[in-house]
């Protein structure tokens, strides 16, 4: 049985990621460090609460002595870091947090790991990065995992930094350290602030779609389950200090990828109670402050090295994406209304 330490393990990858561990293997026990934020929701993992391979430990990824007294305890032989602050538009309004967390935060489990492995421990540390490090791209190219680094978002900024530091605590302190750089996620369990759970939300409650500036930029989807089968290789496989780009080959258009989820809502549910198409939902706003153009990822790396290719195009993607939300929008109206919060605030503070 190999022990893995997830951070952050109650947000949108990671918990599809202790699920994936959970699920499809049994050689793995997972102990999953949390610190309940807005983004963290208990309610992604409570099925297995009861599970003698799972727990859970509160806490802050920043705060040293519980990290150390958890390595201690759990001894790990994996610590994969998703812990973060995520989303682009808070760090443009209010950049301390992703500071703290993204950069601190991932400093202080750097410093409790280097302690850990000078008592002996064996261990791998995997830091779950972004393609936002490399800027933005025009109409041609890919990113590649020999592209500098040219980060334009506080985010973005900050997720770079950590990944400076990852790498020179391998080159300097010889520690077995991974990064992986992924572009954008979507499937189960996102927390609807992010461009398709919100599209989704508002477009099954008839409310306006925003769309940022003239909706050309390009992203490239990646389906999360495709993603954690990535990282599960990566963590186990992947050659000390290597680092991996991880994509979906599904770019698209913002506005065309809005107006795919309206068309299949509509085909799914017929048009809305006032007999209009969700399209008719769309609305071009101000456009995000510093918005990168296009990220496409070249994942040909991860493929030679370790045979891994995605399994899932956007539409289908698209479809098993929108039948969980209507299947569970139980969670949606939770976490759109605030409720799941009060409820766990009492717990967690
Ligand atoms: P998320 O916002 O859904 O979840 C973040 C989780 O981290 C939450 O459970 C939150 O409670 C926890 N957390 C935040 N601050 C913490 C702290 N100080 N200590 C302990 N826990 C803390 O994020 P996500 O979308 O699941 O992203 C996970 C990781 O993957 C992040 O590092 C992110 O930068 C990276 N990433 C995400 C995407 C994407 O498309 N979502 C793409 C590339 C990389
Ligand atoms: O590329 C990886 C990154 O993908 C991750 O590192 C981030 O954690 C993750 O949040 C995501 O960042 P983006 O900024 O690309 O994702 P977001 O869902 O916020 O936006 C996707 C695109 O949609 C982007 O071009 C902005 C646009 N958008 C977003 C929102 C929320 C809109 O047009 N309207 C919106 O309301």
């Amino acid at each position: 049985m190999k022990t893995v330490l997830v951070t952050g393990g109650l947000g949108f990858i990671g918990s599809n990621f202790i699920r994936l561990l959970l699920n499809d293997f049994s050689d793995y026990r997972v102990v999953n460090l949390d610190a309940v934020t807005y983004a963290g929701n208990p309610e992604n993992l409570k099925e297995f609460n009861d599970n003698s391979r799972y727990l859970f430990a509160h806490g802050d990824i920043g705060n040293r002595d519980l990290v150390d007294k958890l390595l201690a305890a759990e001894k790990p032989d994996f610590i994969i870091n998703f812990a973060a602050e995520s989303h682009v538009d808070r760090s443009i309004t209010g950049p301390k947090a992703f500071i703290d967390t993204n950069i601190g935060g991932t400093f202080t489990m750097l410093e409790a790991f280097r302690n850990y492995c000078d008592t002996g421990a064996k261990c791998r540390f995997l830091q779950v990065s972004t393609d936002e490090v490399y800027g933005s791209l025009g109409a041609e190219g890919y990113f590649k995992e020999t592209t500098p680094y040219s980060p334009n978002s506080p985010y973005a900024a900050s997720k770079a930094s950590a990944d400076h530091l990852v790498r020179a605590y391998h080159h300097t302190y010889k520690l077995d350290t991974l990064i992986t750089n992924c572009s954008n996620n979507y499937g189960p369990l996102q927390f609807p602030e992010k461009l398709i759970p919100l599209m989704i939300s508002n477009a099954l409650e008839g409310a306006a779609l925003p769309v940022y500036g003239d909706g050309k930029n390009i992203r490239d989807w990646l389906y999360v389950e495709d993603h954690c089968r990535a990282l599960e290789l990566v963590m186990r496989q992947a050659e000390s200090g290597e680092t991996y780009n991880i994509g979906g080959h599904n770019e698209m258009e913002n506005i065309e990828l809005v107006k795919l989820l309206c068309n299949s809502l509509d085909n799914r549910l017929g048009p809305l109670p006032d007999g209009r198409k969700r399209t008719e939902l769309i609305t071009f706003v101000g456009d995000r402050q510093g918005h990168d153009q296009r990220y496409a990822i070249d994942a040909d790396k991860i493929k030679q090295d370790l045979g891994w290719e995605p399994q899932t195009d956007l539409k289908s993607g698209m479809e098993k994406t929108i039948d969980w939300y209507l299947d569970n929008q139980t969670w949606l109206d939770q976490v759109r209304d605030g409720s799941y919060r009060e409820y766990y605030q009492e717990m967690y503070g």
